[in-house]
């Protein structure tokens, strides 16, 4: 493939994710429609002043054919990235085995599956090496594609073993990985079977990023007692070579919300909304349908609210949008059924002949119809039970400043971090506290919210996903030529 020219002065910046920011869809033998997904995320890197970005990833798609692959391939290079093809049984063994049902739930603390042991032993085992199989082949195409000089950006829990696999190839290369979930308590990581090999690889980058300062001890904490290697303030220590370890908390890129906002279109369906809920305040819950976001735990708190708050009950409407993800893993697919009881349930409990007070949606929406219900809604509800960041909270923000809504935030939430103090934290578990913050919320004073929205909101705008892409990228290069200083003396 031709290389695109590109200024002499422009580092290149392979990000590698298991993902790829496209959806892909086959027309024909060889054709392919793509669309991009225009998240935070993608804008803040391909935004980098310094650097020209490039995407490595799988498209999500199953391409078995030489034909279908040269097209799609083809078809990305215009959009800056380049493929990982999977086949069905690797990404069965590797998605959905070890990164979704082991280290997802691990991660978030919720433990290693239980349902029969022996069988997830035999299991563990297989999807362990599917997970390193996929990992390599991740290693071979960035190497294909590496250049001297080249920044390597390897992204989320399921590239762990990336770093150790690039540096073999060539120990001069960047190596940057960051996580995007929390990284548990050394207490709970231990219980992985591979937890020694796993650091051992995400030790081989030179640096090492997280949401927030706790993750990144607990990082430490788990390599200084089960490798028994020696944690320092800058990072991880092993025979003289430092692993720097740092924390750098994501942001949105938080004009583009509010840039939407004076769309006609948006401003259109913002009307509609408010006509359609004239008379009650909207409550707001925005995830994927995932066990981590605690959404039965937040409609079990939004009942408890109705029950507690006679007066509220056709006053109040909670919209949950609950976006399908990783149906092909049993868990998703029971936590979807559980939903659906538990808001049918309550619909038929507390509903009347013209209003219910639950409107749940499997579904996504496009990102203008998101941002017209952050704008008119009163209070957001973020009931994660772990989240690395969790972004629906700055999304929120971002979209708030004529209405200066309140944000309920679940304390265990990265975000709790940085938006605490114009929040209301909750303990999810604490169905009654929930519950209480929902009264708190719905009667807060006018004063009381646009001094909370302030902070946020500033927060929102000062800590964007631009600044956090160049941030680690520049320590990056910075570890790299610091690490050769000291080689050299
Ligand atoms: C989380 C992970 C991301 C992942 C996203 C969507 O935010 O940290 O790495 O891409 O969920 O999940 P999916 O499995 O659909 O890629």
């Amino acid at each position: 493939e031709r290389q695109e020219a590109r200024p002499y002065n422009k580092q290149r910046l392979l990000v590698v994710a298991n993902r790829l920011p496209v959806s892909a869809v086959r027309r024909g033998e060889d054709s392919w429609s793509l669309e991009i997904s225009a998240g935070g995320l993608v804008s803040a890197l391909l935004g980098l002043k310094e650097f020209e970005a490039r995407w490595i990833g799988w498209a999500g798609v199953n391409v078995p054919d030489e034909v279908g692959q040269k097209a799609l391939t083809k078809a990305l290079a215009e959009k800056r990235c380049i493929p990982v093809f999977l086949d069905e049984e690797i990404v069965h063994q590797y998605y959905n085995g070890y990164c979704n049902n082991i280290l997802w739930p691990l991660f978030h603390y919720l433990g290693l599956p239980q349902e029969d042991r022996l069988a997830t032993t035999r299991s563990f085992q297989s999807q362990f090496a599917a997970y390193k199989k996929a990992n390599q082949m991740f290693a071979d195409v960035v190497n294909e594609h590496y250049e001297e000089g080249d920044v390597v950006w390897c992204h989320d829990y399921h590239l762990m073993f990336l770093p150790k696999c690039l540096k073999e190839y060539n120990s001069k290369m960047k190596v940057g990985w960051f996580l995007h979930t929390p990284f548990p308590s050394s207490e709970i990581h231990r219980t992985l079977p591979s937890r020694s090999e796993l650091l051992r690889s995400v030790l081989a980058a030179d640096l090492v990023g997280f949401h927030t300062y706790d993750y990144a001890r607990h990082f430490v904490s788990a390599c200084t007692r089960i490798l028994g290697l020696e944690g320092t303030p800058e990072g991880v220590e092993d025979q003289g070579r430092l692993t720097r370890v740092a924390a750098f908390p994501i942001g949105i890129d938080s004009e583009r919300f509010i840039r939407a906002l004076e769309v006609p279109d948006v401003i259109q369906h913002m009307k509609e909304l408010k006509e359609r809920f004239a008379g009650r305040k909207v409550m707001l819950g925005v995830d994927r349908l995932d066990m981590i976001k605690g959404i039965p735990q937040k409609i079990l708190a939004f009942e408890k609210f109705l029950e507690e708050y006679a007066n509220w009950r056709d006053k109040v409407v909670l919209l949950q949008i609950a976006v399908p993800t990783r149906t092909d893993v049993p868990e998703y697919q029971k936590l979807t059924s559980q939903v659906h009881e538990i808001v049918g349930r309550i619909n038929g409990r507390f509903g009347t002949l013209t209003a219910v007070p639950i409107h749940h949606l499997d579904r996504s929406l496009d990102f203008y119809a998101l941002c017209a219900l952050y704008a008119v809604t009163d209070v957001a509800l973020v009931t994660s039970l772990r989240d690395g960041m969790n972004l629906v909270s700055y999304e929120f923000v971002a979209c708030q400043e004529a209405k200066k809504g309140v944000l309920i935030l679940s304390e265990f939430a990265g975000a709790a971090q940085s938006l605490g103090a114009g929040a209301i934290l909750v303990n999810p578990w604490n169905i009654t506290e929930v519950a209480t913050s929902i009264g708190q919320a719905l009667n807060m004073s006018p004063e009381e919210r646009e001094k909370r929205h302030r902070h946020n909101f500033h927060h929102v705008k000062t800590h964007t996903a631009q600044e956090w892409a160049e941030t680690f990228v520049s320590e990056l290069n910075d570890t790299v030529i610091e690490a050769q200083l000291r080689i050299s003396k």
